[in-house]
């Protein structure tokens, strides 16, 4: 198949799918074009090989999603808080998930001694992570064992960093949620791992300094 018969095949499979969920639904987009009610918001990777609604088993409507390189939450980025924002504040979402991945290219790119360019930014706030838990990770004498553990802390701290917003811890002492939960998709397998985040100890833990509702 050429480049160009690649990309005219994709019209052809958007009609294929139409035709499918019309089976399954007759009124599924006509209810989908009218509101959505996702109850879940998903921060991931970019990565091509883990797909949110796949994984998840959802269907659309059902997830909000953000995807960057490395499920990042970063204090200064617009895009993912404006996302968070909406998904708290107007979908009032019951769960936020930030999902990494095990083989994930950008927390491997940021455990390399290499210049990436203008990814380097991007790469940094990886590198903090590593640096922030570099006592656990040096431990691990196996290499490919502490890229495994630093995508699982990864993910770990981009749950921290979601519960130091404003919106998210308002509306938890509010509502009772949104709980924030962290996952590690396994491409080799395609198992999702729930890494248990304790959300409600970690809240307490992170109070201390980031409480910013004054509740
Ligand atoms: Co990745």
């Amino acid at each position: 198949m050429t480049d160009q018969e690649k990309y005219d095949n994709i019209f052809k499979a958007n009609k294929e799918w139409i035709e499918k969920n019309k089976k399954d639904n007759p009124k599924l987009f006509d209810l989908l074009a009218a509101e959505q009610h996702p109850e879940f918001l998903y921060i991931g990777c970019s990565d091509s090989r883990v797909h949110p609604n796949q994984i998840m088993g959802l269907k659309p409507g059902e997830v909000f999603i953000h995807r960057n390189i490395a499920n990042m939450v970063n204090s200064t980025d617009l895009n993912a808080l404006s996302v968070i924002n909406y998904a708290v504040e107007t979908l009032k979402v019951k769960f936020i998930i930030i999902c990494g991945h095990y083989e994930c290219g950008g927390v491997r790119a940021a455990m390399e001694h290499k210049d990436f360019g203008m990814l380097n930014p991007w790469l940094c706030s990886i590198r903090d992570v590593y640096n922030l838990h570099k006592l656990e990770l040096n431990a691990i004498s196996d290499k490919e064992q502490r890229y495994r553990r630093l995508i699982e802390i990864n993910t770990y701290e981009q749950c921290r960093n979601v519960m130091k917003l404003a919106e998210v811890q308002r509306s938890y002492y509010n509502n009772g949620y949104p709980k924030v939960a962290g996952w590690v998709f396994d491409i080799k397998d395609a198992k999702l791992h729930d890494l248990n985040f304790d959300f409600v100890g970690e809240l307490e833990q992170i109070k201390e300094v980031y409480d910013i509702t004054g509740e």
